[in-house]
């Protein structure tokens, strides 16, 4: 891939992309809250959609932890406990695993949106676009797997790595990293960040929710007082004088 096109989608794209994907989604949840769901069908249909949607966010839920995890801890924090190439394998079994579930997931649920008359009828556009996408990624990421088989060392997943880890950090360097990288990965990598930029636009917007329902865990106790009915002669009135 030329030099200037690398510039483009791994320097320049994943700020795009980034920017985008937060300013988005708080412009969205500040202006359109009543938009921000996860328009489930499942009112229309249940069948199919046991399976393919368990399958698919098992699978994906995964993927992400695997790849924020995988991805952003550096080389010489996981050095003592893993080596760089049983990294890799772990990463190539359980996201092939993972990767695999996610696209029997995806693949159920696109078939039951086009082919299922009324799911289609109630489809926006971006619901469609989106499920095809998430297909591709899913289809794209477990190409990389016979890819990765050719360098066990681990040594192309720590470049992976590094520009991930110096594009959060706002460090140079990154694009230089992936020029020996097979188009596979660099499809791979290009389309995921196109997934975070078209997300404030798609019902992806639900997954915000699905984590942030995790802060219950940590909400203060709801402080509930009982209205105390024992109160002193004169009370009430005195309060209502005042009012
Ligand atoms: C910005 C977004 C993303 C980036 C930069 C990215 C990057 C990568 C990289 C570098 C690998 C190869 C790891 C290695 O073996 O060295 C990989 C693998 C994979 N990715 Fe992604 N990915 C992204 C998003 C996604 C998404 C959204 C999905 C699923 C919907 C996905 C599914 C997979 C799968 C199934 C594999 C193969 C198994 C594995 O190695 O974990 N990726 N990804």
């Amino acid at each position: 891939m030329t030099a200037w096109l690398d510039t483009l989608l791994f320097g320049i794209y994943p700020y795009i992309c980034l920017a985008v994907f937060f300013i988005g989604s708080w412009v969205r949840f500040d202006r359109d809250q009543y938009t921000w769901k996860s328009d489930s069908s499942q009112l229309l249909r249940t069948g199919s959609l046991r399976w393919g949607s368990n399958l698919f966010h098992i699978g994906v839920l995964f993927l992400f932890f695997g790849h924020t995890v995988g991805m952003l801890t550096p080389h010489f924090m996981y050095e003592p406990i893993i080596s760089a190439g049983n990294k890799q394998l772990m990463a190539m079994v359980s996201g092939g695993i993972a990767g695999l579930l996610g696209f029997v997931g995806v693949s159920i649920l696109l078939h039951r949106r086009l082919s299922d008359p009324r799911i289609r009828a109630t489809s926006k556009t971006s619901d469609i676009v989106l499920l095809v996408l998430l297909w591709l990624q899913l289809a794209l990421g477990l190409a990389t797997i016979p890819l990765s088989a050719q360098h066990l060392d681990g040594s192309m997943m720590i470049k992976l790595a590094e520009w991930a880890q110096r594009i959060v950090t706002f460090r140079s360097g990154g694009v230089e990293l992936l020029a020996d990288a097979g188009w596979i990965f660099k499809a791979h990598m290009a389309l995921g960040m196109s997934i975070f930029l078209i997300f404030p636009f798609t019902r992806l917007v639900h997954v915000w929710s699905g984590f942030g329902t995790l802060a219950y865990v940590l909400r203060p106790y709801q402080v509930v007082r009982a209205r105390r009915l024992n109160l002193p002669p004169g009370h009430l009135q005195s309060q209502d004088r005042r009012a």
